[in-house]
């Protein structure tokens, strides 16, 4: 049975390892497993080619995707959807394997009702896929946000600064607010919460008072202000200086982190698993712990959880 597998979307640290698995996992159940360079770009321009054991070999520990990512426009129109199917079919490849996040996975919603069976693995940093607890690539973000945020806590504290660290993540504010919450941050700033302006104002002044030698606020990319609008007018009401960092890029390179590994690999693995039961058109995922996978129609359905309590522990510790 050939499958084909293909990465799209912004790239995650932990791609590679959902690669591995599922080359290395699928030829184990005896699929014919196919590599699509490109993401649904590669796709349409027909660039597939098999994959051996050998070909994953050196890659779990490497962040991007050897497979490489894209963003496609073409493949958002029906005609592009229409071709690409035809495509698959002419390969004689009937099950196609998408890592990506809710952009990729909704075109392989697309494409699962032109006749393809499709299979999600949720991989992006922004780990704003309600279905699952986690999304592969998150955690190593977080962690180099927090890895940067250490390095930016001794420059701010030796010059009694503000800083505004300005994290990724689309319309979900999960990285800014586990950053938050591992970092220490006097304040997050989120598109799902977003607080008001006179309160970051206010929490600042708060430690000045206080005697904190600095303050951390960590902005996520959607909340309503823009980053350098809120630093200029941080510095103005409160009279210290505020600089701005935004980390950018970086969070979506390096390493994965032994979480994003395994979750990477649990969920390969359970991707194949799935295909050779006869299962199609899932999304697998982690829920409170378990590996689990669902339509992906209700999977894409499911609302995200705004995390309270995660956003409560910032404004308590942060006192
Ligand atoms: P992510 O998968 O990380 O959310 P994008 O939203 O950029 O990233 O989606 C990746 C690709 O998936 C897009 O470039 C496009 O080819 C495809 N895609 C996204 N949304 C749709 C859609 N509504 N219909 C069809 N294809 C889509
Ligand atoms: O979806 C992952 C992500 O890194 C988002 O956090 C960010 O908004 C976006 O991709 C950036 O996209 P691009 O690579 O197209 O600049």
């Amino acid at each position: 049975m050939k499958v084909g597998v293909l990465t799209s979307g912004g790239d995650s640290p932990g791609m590679n390892a959902a690669i591995r698995a599922v080359v290395r996992g699928g030829i184990e159940l005896g699929l014919d497993i196919y590599g699509i360079e490109r993401g649904y770009a590669g796709l349409l321009d027909e660039d597939f080619s098999p994959m051996t054991r050998r070909d994953v070999g050196d890659i779990l520990q490497r962040g991007g995707t050897i497979l490489k990512t894209a963003r496609c426009a073409e493949f958002r129109t029906d005609e592009g959807i229409k071709k690409a199917a035809e495509i698959l079919k002419d390969f004689g490849i009937l099950h196609l394997i998408v890592i990506g996040g809710d952009g990729s996975m909704t075109g392989a919603l697309k494409l699962s009702k032109e006749g393809i069976n499709v299979m999600c693995i949720p991989g992006t940093i922004d780990n704003d896929l309600g279905y699952t607890d986690f999304t592969i690539g998150f955690d190593t973000a977080v962690n180099t946000c927090l890895d940067a945020i250490s390095k930016l806590r001794d420059t701010s504290s030796a010059h009694d600064r503000t800083t505004v660290v300005e994290v990724m993540g689309r319309k979900c504010g999960d990285i800014a607010l586990y950053a938050g919450v591992a970092g220490g941050a006097e304040a997050v700033l989120l598109p799902e919460k977003p607080m008001d302006f006179e309160e970051v104002v206010a929490k600042v002044n708060e430690g000045i008072e206080k005697g904190k030698l600095h303050s951390l606020i960590i902005t996520a990319e959607g909340y309503p202000m823009k980053t350098t609008k809120l630093c200029e007018k941080l510095t103005e009401r409160t009279g210290k200086d505020t600089r701005m960092v935004v980390l950018s890029y970086l969070q979506r390179g390096g390493a994965p982190t032994n979480w994003d590994r395994m979750l990477a690999t649990y969920c390969g693995m359970k991707a194949v698993e799935l295909i050779k039961q006869g299962a199609k058109n899932r999304a697998v995922g982690i829920s409170k712990g378990e590996v689990i996978d669902m339509d992906l129609e209700e999977a894409l359905n499911t609302p995200q959880k705004f995390d309270d309590n995660h956003y409560e522990m910032v404004r308590v510790l942060s006192k």
